[in-house]
């Protein structure tokens, strides 16, 4: 059996049809609340998983950076209350970070070998319950992911869904940031990947999003390309949009403990992101 938190957020929508077959046990709030300890031990005692698949945060940036003690009971301690429980049921975990950990320069690319730098609360609290999943188990994997796609029209708020929108109701100019970089990281391969790596028994912390790392100003030009339209883009810098939460330079991450391994079952961000679109627009 395989208990998934979070299950009903971006990355969660893809799990019924990638582990199809398999024995899941799906929960979200406010069944599970991975802030109750008495909830999460109480579940994880009764559904008695192999394996729990920890997807419940708070991934609003900015909620994060203005709501610091959520952001930290959140992604932390909810976290360790995950972990404690596997740690007491003697299962696996899985737990996905982020390349927000990383704070680098411009276009600069961080292995699982970089040092982290996270910039702002979100990220801090993401590596917190790195650490802590570190601390309290042995056969735990850590998937750091990158700006995530996914979600489809019912559930994607994200940058992607934006720009989609966008297109789609016949806007005639879009603004993007070209002065921030990060790997994309669409939730169907993220979860693909996760299958795939579970069975090797390879414990560890890796790196998980599409292969590439660009600007957001390169994920709407492939938007717009993807779509066939005639549409302005104008790049403008991040100083333009100013947000709660300062954002590094680069987030961009490589697979690259999984590339030696042999391993990086991931394909490009531009592939990841076409089939996307065009997944979008064909529901219309
Ligand atoms: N989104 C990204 O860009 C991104 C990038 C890298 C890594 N990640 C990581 O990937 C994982 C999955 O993220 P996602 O994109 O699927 O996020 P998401 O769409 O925000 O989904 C997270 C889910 O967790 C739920 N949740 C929040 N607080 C909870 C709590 N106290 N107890 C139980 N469930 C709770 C949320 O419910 P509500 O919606 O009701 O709050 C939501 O259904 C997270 O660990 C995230 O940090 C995300």
């Amino acid at each position: 059996m395989i208990l998934v938190t979070g299950a009903n957020g971006m990355v969660g929508s893809y799990v019924r049809e990638i582990f199809k077959g398999e024995d899941l046990y799906l929960t979200d709030l406010p069944e599970l609340d991975i802030t109750n300890k008495e909830q999460v031990f109480g579940m994880i005692k009764r559904v008695k998983p192999s394996l729990v698949i920890h997807l419940a945060a708070e991934t609003d940036v900015d909620k994060c950076e203005q709501a610091v003690d959520h952001a930290y009971r959140t992604n932390t301690l909810g976290t360790q209350n995950v972990a404690l429980a596997c740690q007491r049921a003697d299962c696996e975990m899985v737990y996905i970070s982020t390349g927000a950990v990383f704070g680098g320069g411009p276009g600069e690319i961080h292995t699982e070998f970089s040092p982290t730098n996270p910039r702002n609360v979100y990220a801090r609290s993401k590596l917190e319950g790195e650490k802590i999943v570190q601390d309290l188990l042995t056969r735990y994997y850590i998937f750091r992911a990158g700006w995530m796609i996914g979600g489809g029209r019912q559930k994607d708020i994200k940058f992607v869904g934006k720009i989609i929108q966008f297109c789609l109701e016949g806007r005639r100019e879009i603004k993007a940031v070209s002065d921030k970089y990060g790997t994309p990281t669409f939730a169907r391969d993220l979860v693909g990947g996760i299958k795939e790596l579970i069975k090797t028994g390879n414990y560890g912390v890796y790196h998980l999003g599409n292969n590439g790392c660009c600007t957001r100003y390169d994920i709407a030009k492939k938007i717009i390309e993807i779509l066939g339209l005639d549409i302005k883009l104008t790049s403008v810098s991040s100083a333009e949009f100013p947000l709660p939460a300062p954002r590094a330079e680069s987030e961009g991450i490589r697979n690259y403990k999984l590339e030696l391994l042999g391993l990086n079952v991931m394909r490009n961000w531009e592939a990841a992101l076409a089939e996307y679109v065009n997944g979008w627009r064909q529901n219309a």
